[in-house]
């Protein structure tokens, strides 16, 4: 391929891309923010002290409630594809604005695989820590999760809480 020819095509080549990423911004996913009902609510149920809800709310909340903190890049395609398909699942394997509504083996399950996954780091995930370095959780933060977490009591938690 000749010098002159091989230019033109990557011009031609960065313009579609340009276009490309233009026109990919026109599909908008709706955005996670609902009106925040506190009865049916995780921390308010669990009656949770305030520095245990300002944890979850950082490090957990984004993706598994109704109500996302969204970042200026969250809005940019196809980034915010990647985010509302994250929060979706999130919000698939438990939402914590829904507690009250979610069965009660689930709750119990989620609370011991929520302790696993502070505990090996699957939890926050790892891509969303690197770009939101603020939601990661010190050695001494997940501990304090973890022990609130394990001294809940169960037996409320699976007959209470909107269950009967
Ligand atoms: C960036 C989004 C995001 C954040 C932040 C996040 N999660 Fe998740 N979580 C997910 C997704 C997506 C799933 C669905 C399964 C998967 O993809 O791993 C999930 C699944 C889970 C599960 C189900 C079991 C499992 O491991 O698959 C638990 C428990 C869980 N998350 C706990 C937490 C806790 C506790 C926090 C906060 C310390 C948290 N998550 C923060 C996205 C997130």
């Amino acid at each position: 391929m000749d010098k002159f020819f091989s230019k033109v095509v990557l011009k031609k080549t960065l313009l579609f891309l340009f276009i490309a990423f233009i026109l990919i911004q026109f599909y908008r996913p709706g955005k996670n923010n609902s009106v925040y009902t506190a009865n049916n609510d995780f921390l308010e149920l669990s009656d949770a002290p305030t520095d245990i809800g300002a944890l979850l709310k950082k490090s957990c909340y984004d993706c598994h409630s109704n109500n996302t903190n969204y970042k200026w890049f969250d809005n940019i395609a196809p980034v915010s594809w990647w985010v509302d398909n994250t929060i979706s699942r999130g919000k698939l394997a438990l939402n914590f604005s829904e507690w009250k509504d979610h069965d009660p083996w689930r709750k119990l399950s989620f609370l011991s695989a929520s302790v696993y996954d502070i505990q090996t780091d699957r939890m926050p995930k790892e891509l969303y820590i690197k770009l939101r370095p603020e939601t990661k959780l010190s050695k001494k933060e997940k501990e304090r999760i973890i022990n609130w977490i394990n001294n809940i009591d169960r037996f409320e938690t699976y007959y209470k809480n909107g269950n009967h």
